[in-house]
Parts: structure tokens; C-alpha cells; sequence
């Protein structure tokens, strides 16, 4: 019996047709002499109907059949009466009464439900991710995945992209992660790196001339796991030439459009704002910004230099800032709450958390007898400080308070529902450094990569200042996470080495790492640049759930295994002899 139609494809305008369906027994309810049974496919439910009047051999198969039961059954289209339709059901107003009926296949009893919604822990579902991705919930969540990159490969081809794919061997990227390696069989003691980004193969493409290049490329980084970064993603990765940021943003936000048009019906509103790097961390302490909701940070080291509060002088004094950010409307909160906010701000560096609390009569705080009266009114004047608003500051490196007020910003934000969870919204962050200084390896370290344009203008600053150069280099955010990111790539040897030697690589490790590119580089590369878009997370937001791992096929656990193949796995003694590898006493 094979199908003739899929459940939902069925509408009242079958009825009377004989139709075949086949798929999983999702329910069977036995109701007075009737047997009903809602059968599912990848496209959903419809109800199948077995009378013993009708058909009394597929009747008492219907009997005996149990959930998960694989079924093919042939029968008429009807319409339900009035009293019955089910309005949940996309399928609500026909069923299907079945003549005959094979059992495809029997079912043991799944670990879990097979519906949508289930409180059970994410390892079972891992384990048996065959059976989980049968909840409507996670299908959709594929078919949603499908929709986007097809709606994605179509809107590029018509931009003129070709899609090229580029090696899964290779060399190690220096995407900032560990790499993933593969020993070589065939060169004992030599090792591929599973590419963390194609970054370095579509900058070839480019020096080859492809102008514009786009992959769905699948990316390796060996690093700590948190809900939205799995050791192995999905990447939109582009790069184009004779091109510059503006093209570059053009381009992205009518694909944004088209795609959240095509997924979700959602007409997004473009250009989306843009936001400097700089003022990202200062207003909202994160280059990652949350701008669903006001609640900026504001710098107030000016306003209460002198101030004698030795915590705020004491920081400003060792090169450090005072900020502040006004908690609207948490003036009623507890000691308690207050206590446990200022927990929060020690777990990420602060070393306190200073606070006021602003009544109808009076301020409420261990630190306003430090302010003259003056000193205090021009704090509340520039936080804006009402009654019922709790002020909250914090003192110490710049850097530090821009972590700590950011994400008590965005605690609270998310506590007091301060935005709706349905609204999007996009931004770019641009004018990122090009470096940063990394304390512990003693280094300038790139921002974005080491294959990222300065800005003209900065070039001279390389020598004198370089933490002061700006990068061409932007991200494009959404409700506070990172999507993608991208820069105008460096396309001249000199810069290539000038850059290379800043990170603190010697012209010989710089030439055995990337002699190819430096190469390159003097057979008429043109200028160039693009970005790359983690599929995955922007899966996630569109399908509104809160890790990558539910978007995502056959997923890795946060300890970096599958555990549906059980992978990773020893090898036999016989492959690791062959790899010329030995294996430690663990
Ligand atoms: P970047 O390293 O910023 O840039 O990565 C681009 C985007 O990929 C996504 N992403 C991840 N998603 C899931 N799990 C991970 N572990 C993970 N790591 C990154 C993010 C991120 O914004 N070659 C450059 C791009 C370029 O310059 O063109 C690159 O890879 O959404
Ligand atoms: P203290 O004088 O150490 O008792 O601190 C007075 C208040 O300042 C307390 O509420 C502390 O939590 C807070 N505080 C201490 N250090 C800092 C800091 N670096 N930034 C902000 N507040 C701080």
C-alpha cells in the first residue's frame, strides 16, 4: 500500500475519495465499538477511523496495534459532523475511514512521549535523538532550517554567488580555538586541522578571482561548550571583491529580510542601526548589545572625582572609571535582592557593588554619606533618578564595569520583563579595535582574525599606538547575541606581515604557517572582504528556543559527545598502529 497523499495534505475537499496513508500510530483511543487513531507523518495528524461494521479484519488490527506502530491503510475521506470537528487539528474537520490496513512495523515503548512540550532530561533525548526529532516541535524546527538555507542559497545565486565548497582537511585556521585534529596515515607524526572557519581557502578563492563566493560550511572549534556553541556549527560564509563595508551591509540586511519574510512572515524594517564598539560597551557593557530595552550605562567618573568614597577614588585613581546604571523601578527590593545582585556583580569581577536606593523622602544607602549635597544632586540629575529607582555603580578597570553593569543590565532586563521575548532586534557594532592585549600570553591579540583590514587612516598608529587602530571589521547582532560577523580583509603582503609580526610571530613562523597566502598576496589579489552567519543560532531565535542544540540534527552534549553513537570512541590497536600513534597511560 503505498501513500497517496500525506495527512495534512487532506481537506474537506477529498471527502469521498479513497485515499493511502502511511505513517506512525501517534494515539489510539477505543470508544464504543470505534477505534480512533491519530496517525502522523512529517507533515502531522490526521484521525483514522476503524468500524468493525465497515471492515472487521482491520478492525481487530487495529486493536492490537500500540504507539509508534509503523502503518499503511487505505480508506475513504469523510467529513466530520459539526459536534466533532476538532478545531486543534489542521485536519480537524475530515478522518479517514480505513477498509484495510498492513502493520509496516511494531514499536517497543518510547523512553518519552512523542509530543511536544516534554519535561524529560536532554540526555535521554540525545540518546534516542531518532525518536525525539519525531516531536512535531523539533521537526519544525529542521523544516525551518531547510526553509532558511534554501531560502539563503536562492537569494545568493540571484545576487550572483556561486557556492564552492573547500576543504574539511586542512591546515590549522587561527580562529582563536583549539583545532579538532586528524592524524595522516599516509605522513606519520603530520596532522590535519578540521577548519574552524574556510576563512583562509575564501580568500584564495577571491585571489583566484571568484568575486562571490558563499558556502554552508560546516565548522570545528575545540572549546567550551555553552548553549549557543557546539564544538561542530553551521556557517553562512561569504566573501566578495571590489567591495566595502556598505556593500557588505546592504546585501546582508536584504537577506535578512528575504529570509525572516520567507521563515517567520516577519517584514523586518532596514538598515538596521548601527552601533560603535565603544559606545556598545560603555551603554550596555557588552559588544554583543541587548537593545530591547533602554536601561543604558553611564559613566559618571567626571561627576564624582571628588568625591571621598575611597572606592570610587581609589579606582579612578589606578586608571579605572565609575559607572552607573539606574535600575528603574527596583526601588522596592530587599536587602536581600540587593545582596544577591551584588553576589552576581563579585562572580564577574566586581569587588563590590554600591548602591541607592532612591524613596519619595530619601536615599537609601551605605554610601550616600561620602556626597555633599551638591555632588549627590548632580549624580541623580544625570542617571535621572526618580523615586522608586534603584541606582547601582560600580568602580574598578574599565573593563570590568562595563562586564559587571552589563550583565546585571541584562539580569534584571530579563527578570522584569522589561522587552517582549517576540520582538527582534538587529544591529550592527562596527569600529571594533583591531587588537587586544592578552595579559597572560604577554601579546597584542587580533579581535576578529589576523586577516582584518586596519583602517587606513590608523595605519601609522600600528607602530605607535596599536590598541588605539581601528579595525574594518563589523558584527551583526540580534537580541543581544552575535549572529555574524566579518571584516574588510587585509590584501596587500606588507600589512599581512606587519600584522603577523604584532601578534608576535616571527617573519619564519609567519612564513611556514601562512607562506601560501603571503605568496598570494603578490600575484594580483584584489581588495576583498565578507562575513559569516552562525546557522545555527540564527535557527535558534527564529524558532525561539534557548540552546543551538535543539536546531541542530544529531547534536554533541556539553562534555563534546554524541551520545546516540556513542562517539567519540577508542580505536582499535591496529588503527593507531597504522597512525603511528600511541596512546598515553590515561
Ligand atoms: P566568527 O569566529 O565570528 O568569524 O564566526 C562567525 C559566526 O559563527 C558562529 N559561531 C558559532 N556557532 C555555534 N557554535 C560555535 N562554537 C560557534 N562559533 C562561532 C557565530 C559567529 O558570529 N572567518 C570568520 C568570519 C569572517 O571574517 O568572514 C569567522 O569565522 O554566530
Ligand atoms: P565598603 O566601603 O568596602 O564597605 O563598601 C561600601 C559599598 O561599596 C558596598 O556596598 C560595597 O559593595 C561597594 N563597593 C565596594 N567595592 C566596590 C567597587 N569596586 N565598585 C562598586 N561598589 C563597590
Amino acid at each position: 500500500m503505498k501513500r497517496t497523499h500525506s495527512a495534512t495534505e487532506l481537506t474537506l475537499e477529498n471527502a469521498g475519495q479513497e485515499v493511502i496513508l502511511n505513517g506512525w500510530v501517534n494515539s489510539r483511543r477505543d470508544h464504543g465499538g470505534l477505534i480512533f487513531i491519530d496517525l502522523r507523518d512529517r507533515s502531522g495528524l490526521i484521525q483514522i477511523v476503524f468500524n468493525p461494521e465497515l471492515n472487521e479484519p482491520a478492525f481487530h488490527l487495529a486493536e492490537t496495534v500500540r504507539n509508534e506502530y509503523v502503518v499503511a491503510c487505505r480508506g475513504t475521506v469523510v467529513a466530520r459532523s459539526e459536534a466533532t470537528i476538532n478545531p486543534n487539528l489542521m485536519t480537524g474537520h475530515i478522518e479517514v475511514h480505513i477498509a484495510a490496513m498492513d502493520v509496516l512495523n511494531t514499536a517497543k515503548t518510547p523512553p518519552f512521549y512523542i509530543e511536544n512540550g516534554i519535561d524529560v532530561d536532554e540526555t535521554l533525548r540525545m540518546r534516542y535523538r531518532y525518536l525525539d526529532l519525531r516531536r512535531p516541535e523539533m521537526k519544525d524546527n529542521l523544516v525551518l532550517r531547510h526553509r532558511v538555507i534554501s531560502t539563503i542559497r536562492q537569494f545568493l545565486d540571484e545576487e550572483g554567488f556561486i557556492e564552492i565548497e573547500t576543504p574539511v582537511l586542512g591546515r590549522s585556521t587561527p580562529e582563536g580555538a583549539r583545532d579538532y585534529l586528524v592524524p595522516s596515515r599516509i605522513h606519520p607524526g603530520e596532522f590535519f586541522a578540521l577548519p574552524q572557519s574556510p576563512q583562509q581557502y575564501k580568500q584564495m578563492l577571491m585571489v583566484a578571482g571568484m568575486e562571490k563566493y558563499f558556502q554552508i560550511a560546516r565548522c570545528f572549534r575545540d572549546e567550551d561548550l555553552r548553549a549557543d556553541r557546539q564544538p561542530e556549527f553551521t556557517q553562512l560564509d561569504m566573501e566578495m571583491s571590489f567591495i566595502d563595508e556598505e556593500d557588505i551591509f546592504t546585501l546582508i540586511e536584504s537577506l535578512m529580510q528575504k529570509v525572516f519574510k520567507v521563515s517567520n512572515d516577519i517584514e523586518l524594517s532596514i538598515p538596521f542601526p548601527r552601533i560603535t564598539y565603544d559606545e556598545a560597551i560603555l551603554k550596555y557593557g557588552s559588544d554583543q548589545p541587548e537593545l530591547r530595552f533602554g536601561w543604558e550605562i553611564q559613566d559618571i567618573t567626571e561627576l564624582v572625582k571628588d568625591v571621598e568614597f575611597k572606592v570610587f577614588s581609589g579606582a579612578i585613581a589606578a586608571g579605572g572609571v565609575v559607572r552607573a546604571l539606574n535600575a528603574k523601578g527596583c526601588g522596592s527590593f530587599t536587602r536581600k535582592e540587593i545582596d544577591d545582585l551584588g553576589k552576581t556583580a563579585v562572580d564577574f569581577g566586581a569587588k563590590g557593588l554600591a548602591w541607592i536606593n532612591v524613596t519619595e523622602n530619601e536615599l537609601r544607602s551605605p554610601i550616600t554619606k561620602f556626597f555633599t549635597e551638591a555632588q549627590m544632586q548632580t549624580v541623580l540629575n544625570a542617571l535621572d533618578a526618580q523615586p522608586g529607582d534603584l541606582l547601582l555603580f560600580g568602580a574598578d578597570q574599565a573593563e570590568i564595569v562595563a562586564r559587571v553593569l552589563g550583565v546585571l543590565r541584562l539580569e534584571l532586563g530579563k527578570r522584569l520583563k522589561l522587552y517582549d521575548e517576540n520582538d527582534l532586534s538587529f544591529a550592527w557594532v562596527i569600529d571594533f579595535p583591531l587588537f587586544e592585549y592578552d595579559q597572560e600570553e604577554k601579546r597584542y591579540v587580533a579581535v576578529h582574525h589576523m586577516f582584518t583590514s586596519p583602517r587606513a587612516e590608523d595605519i601609522a598608529l600600528l607602530d605607535s599606538d596599536p590598541l588605539a587602530v581601528k579595525a574594518r571589521a563589523y558584527d551583526l547582532i540580534l537580541n543581544g547575541i552575535e549572529l555574524g560577523g566579518g571584516s574588510i580583509r587585509i590584501h596587500r603582503r606588507d600589512w599581512q606581515e606587519k600584522i603577523f609580526g604584532l601578534v608576535g610571530m616571527t617573519p619564519e613562523e609567519a612564513r611556514d604557517k601562512f607562506g601560501f597566502m603571503l605568496e598570494a598576496f603578490e600575484y594580483g589579489t584584489p581588495p576583498h572582504g565578507g562575513v559569516a552567519f552562525g546557522i545555527d543560532r540564527m535557527i535558534m531565535l527564529m524558532a525561539h528556543r534557548d540552546s543551538i542544540r535543539d536546531v541542530i540534527a544529531f547534536p554533541k552534549t556539553q562534555s563534546a559527545a554524541c551520545l546516540m553513537t556513542d562517539a567519540p570512541s577508542e580505536v582499535s590497536p591496529r588503527q593507531l598502529r597504522e597512525l603511528s600513534l600511541k596512546i598515553r597511560d590515561k
